[in-house]
């Protein structure tokens, strides 16, 4: 036993904890949060920047989330909705950025969801192909896992994957030429993304191009709305489906419901949400058109647990706080206030390149003033550092700060969060900050 909780815990955990199930970061447990503020093991506290991967948007402990999962849990905690019904769907149907009656199918995960659009893809066309973009991470289970790619051991030693998947570029704002046009740019980007169409994949078998319009994992990047449209007209054109993975950037992140409606004209045909659904429960859906949800019979898509009571009774409540909190006002306005001040950072200090900010859903890239190419040596430093101050940050790609607080966080914990980053980057800037021990082991 060490006089750390953290430190035996972990060597604990370290005894049959199998290494493929967590990127690591710190060297802490998670005891317990409430609101934008997390406790670990030891008793430090810590501003929450990262919102559990943006799995608790409501905040930790939310008193009315706990309320509905004690009541719920006291009176029903599962009957499975594989045999009998359970009457929660009908709330998320309407939130759907779609026209026409829409149905719901649950899961437990995102990544469910994500293979839930490639059944129901193909069940409804009769077509085999599914298109997918670089840069995108749609989940661990083998569909899923075969629609992303944002890391080599995503398929390293696990192939064959899912067949009939074809990857596109995706047009991240660092593919971007100096000097080139926005237009030239998306033109570029849609020639590379037309190819496959014109050398080897019939769009007339292509059942489904899946999307996160702003990419999480990816770097926190949108996706140039002119390609968005060209991409989507291509798909309305050709009977292909159209449909957007809202599990990272929906529930308010990008201070809309969905991330897709950051764009005017678009309407999916399906929608894969889950994260912060039931504010952290294991709980997902897969939202679609009527008749593509009515392709298939049971039990095609179903799970004993997915949609429980308990689940969705915290959807019910998640729901309930972000109309009675404005959540979605909300996250714009503090959304606002980030930028401010990331954008006036970036005026004092020259290792920050590229800020994108929607809503309370940043990336922040950290370069090499000398090279304009990412720095992940500075981006540890940073994130270690601001750790070391009191916040919780990870990174994306190596050299991308991800900021995605939860919703709830207050102006005054917002004011905290930055001068702990301000500090940070000025002790980077004097060249104070050196690179933690576990350097090499942390981040993606
Ligand atoms: C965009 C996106 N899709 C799908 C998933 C997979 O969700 P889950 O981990 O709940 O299976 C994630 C998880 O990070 C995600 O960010």
């Amino acid at each position: 036993m060490t006089d750390s909780n953290n430190k035996h815990l972990l060597e604990e955990e370290a005894k049959a904890f199998a290494s493929s199930g967590r990127i690591n970061y710190y060297d802490i447990v998670i005891d317990h949060g409430k609101g934008a503020v997390i406790t670990d093991a030891d008793g430090n506290d810590y501003i929450d920047l990262l919102a559990s991967a943006s799995s608790t948007n409501t905040g930790h402990a939310h008193p009315k989330v706990v309320k509905a999962i004690q009541d719920q849990a006291a009176k029903l905690i599962q009957y499975t909705p594989a045999y009998f019904a359970n009457t929660q769907e009908a709330r998320l149907a309407k939130l759907a950025p779609m026209s026409g009656p829409v149905e719901v199918s649950w899961g437990l995960s995102g990544s469910d969801a994500n293979d839930a659009i490639i059944k129901f893809a193909r069940a409804y066309t009769g077509r085999q192909y599914l298109v997918a973009f670089t840069g995108a991470y749609h989940g661990s289970t083998y569909g899923s896992m075969s629609l992303s790619s944002i890391s080599m051991n995503m398929s390293r030693k696990m192939a064959p994957l899912l067949p009939g998947v074809v990857k596109v570029p995706f047009p991240s704002p660092w593919e971007r030429e100096p000097d080139e046009s926005e237009e030239h740019f998306v033109d570029r980007f849609f020639r590379e993304f037309m190819r496959p169409f014109e050398a080897y994949l019939p769009a007339e078998e292509t059942a489904v191009i899946l999307m996160e319009a702003i990419q999480g994992d990816g770097g926190i990047c949108k996706t140039p709305p002119a390609f968005m449209k060209k991409v989507y007209d291509f798909a309305k054109a050709h009977g292909i489906l159209f449909a957007v993975d809202e599990i990272n950037q929906g529930m308010g992140r990008t201070g809309k419901w969905w991330s897709i409606q950051n764009f005017d004209g678009i309407e999916p045909d399906l929608m894969s949400v889950g994260k912060s659904l039931a504010s952290g429960l294991p709980l997902s859906a897969v939202v679609g058109r009527k008749e593509i949800m009515e392709s298939l019979g049971a039990p095609a898509h179903l799970f004993t647990t997915a949609g429980n009571p308990v689940t969705t009774a915290a959807a019910n409540a998640t729901l309930d706080v972000f109309e009675e909190e404005h959540l979605l006002e909300r996250s714009a306005k503090l959304g606002q206030k980030a930028k401010a001040f990331f954008e006036d950072e970036k005026e004092k200090f020259d290792f920050i390149g590229d800020v994108r900010m929607y809503g309370l859903d940043g990336g922040i890239d950290i370069i090499d003033p000398a090279t304009g190419q990412g720095d992940t040596n500075a981006t540890v430093k940073l994130m270690y550092r601001i750790f070391e101050l009191g916040a919780i940050i990870i990174s994306l790609r190596g050299n991308i700060l991800r900021f995605q607080p939860p919703l709830v966080i207050t102006e005054a914990q917002l004011d905290q969060a930055f001068t702990m980053i301000d500090q940070a980057f000025s002790e980077l800037a004097a060249g104070k900050l050196t690179l933690p021990a576990k350097a090499a082991e942390m981040g993606w």
